[in-house]
């Protein structure tokens, strides 16, 4: 007799989406996303011009009860079916992690299920065995709002820190330049339309880090670059600046590609047996198509196999956490309902923190 599949109900309010989700996994690593709910706030935070975790964290518990009850009703399966509940238990605004964590708690204890407090940052990283066939190891590359960091995937709960931000996250960097030019948030789409239209190469910005023998990365100066040449404007004009745009997107493709190279090389000398590993990114900046490209180029020159999830799982949501719970709940994995959300909580526990690592608040 074929093994029962594994029903997960996922749940995810680390930041300023709330989402639900179903997902099946079979006995042979099949997945399968039954609903995949998400409710974005992007429009209560805009007038601010970034998240306001107060605002977040009221609008996650207006709205998550209602999410389940959907996610469960487009799933079609029965909550007696379920094998068992995972919420995001952590990093991300305390606030609104609590909601869905305490929400997912009692709706495990109500219906006598167990309970999974998922990493945020492994929803992120499981994500492309989700999609298809992504065997261990690979190498992850995390670019969005608040994280940007390079990690060694060895297996589920096993990572490896190669490289991160020593300051800025680059969807911020991208936010931050929109910002300075009048743009709306989130910056990052607009600034790669209006690059469209600019020249690359009329501001000579910094490339940061670029030739050191780490991988980490560096945004702050980039960011204070952009600030200077718009403040040295007379008249900043439509034509200015979509040329800030696009040397900015171009200084930000140069820096990325430079520490993707170096990510690569530090990946071979730990995996020397690894024939064409997986090259794998996600987060919201993941959608923007210069990044694509060069990532496309490094992968064909360096032997790895580019996988990058379609946008819609690229940024939050609750599919990748119940995805994330499956991968547990097979290795026999179980939190007690005890588990505390945590604001802070790096996926590799080994390596020396550095500021823009799993930090304080920050938006995965
Ligand atoms: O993963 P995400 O949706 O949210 C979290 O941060 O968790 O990422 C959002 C970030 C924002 O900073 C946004 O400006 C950036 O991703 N972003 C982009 C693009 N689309 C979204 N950055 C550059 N180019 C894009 N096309
Ligand atoms: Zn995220």
């Amino acid at each position: 007799m074929a093994a029962a599949p594994t029903l997960i109900l996922g749940l995810e309010t680390s930041c300023d989406e709330t989402a639900a989700a179903v997902v099946r996994r079979d006995a042979d690593g099949t997945g399968t996303i039954l609903s995949n709910v998400v409710l974005s706030q992007v429009k209560d935070h805009a007038p601010y011009g970034g998240v306001v975790p107060e605002v977040a964290a009221r609008a996650h518990i207006r709205h998550i009860s209602v999410l389940v009850g959907t996610a469960l009703a487009e799933s079609g399966v029965e909550t007696n079916a379920l094998s068992a509940v995972a919420a995001t238990a952590g990093p991300g605004l305390v606030g609104g992690l609590l909601v869905g964590h305490t929400f997912g708690k009692g709706f495990a204890l109500a219906r006598d299920l167990p309970f999974l407090a998922i990493n945020h940052l492994e929803g992120h990283a499981l994500t492309p065995r989700l999609l298809g066939p992504c065997p261990f190891p690979y190498l992850l590359l995390l670019i969005s709002g608040g994280h940007t960091q390079f990690q060694l995937v060895r297996g589920v709960g096993d990572y490896q820190r190669l490289g991160t931000t020593i300051d800025d996250a680059l969807g911020e960097a991208f936010d931050k330049t929109a910002k300075l030019l009048g743009l709306g948030y989130p910056g990052g789409p607009q600034v790669e339309a209006l690059a469209r239209l600019g020249n690359g190469q009329r501001f000579d910005l910094p490339r940061p880090l670029k030739g050191r023998p780490d991988c980490n990365f560096s945004f702050s100066g980039l960011k204070t670059a952009v600030r200077e040449i718009v403040q040295a404007q007379t008249v900043l004009d439509d034509d200015t600046r979509a040329d800030i745009c696009a040397s900015f997107e171009r200084a930000v493709v140069e820096t990325v590609a430079d520490r993707t190279r170096r990510a690569m090389a530090l990946f071979r000398e730990a995996c020397p047996d690894s024939e064409t590993p997986a090259f794998v990114v996600a987060g919201g900046v993941a959608a923007n198509a210069q990044l694509r490209t060069m990532f496309a180029e490094a992968c064909a020159t360096h032997g790895f196999r580019l996988a990058v999830p379609p946008f819609d799982l690229c940024t939050d949501n609750a599919a990748m956490i119940a995805w994330a719970g499956a991968e547990r709940f097979v290795l026999g994995i179980r939190d007690g309902l005890d588990n505390a959300a945590r604001a802070r909580w790096p996926l590799d526990s080994v390596s020396a923190p550095l500021f823009g690592h799993g930090r304080l608040g920050a938006k995965a």
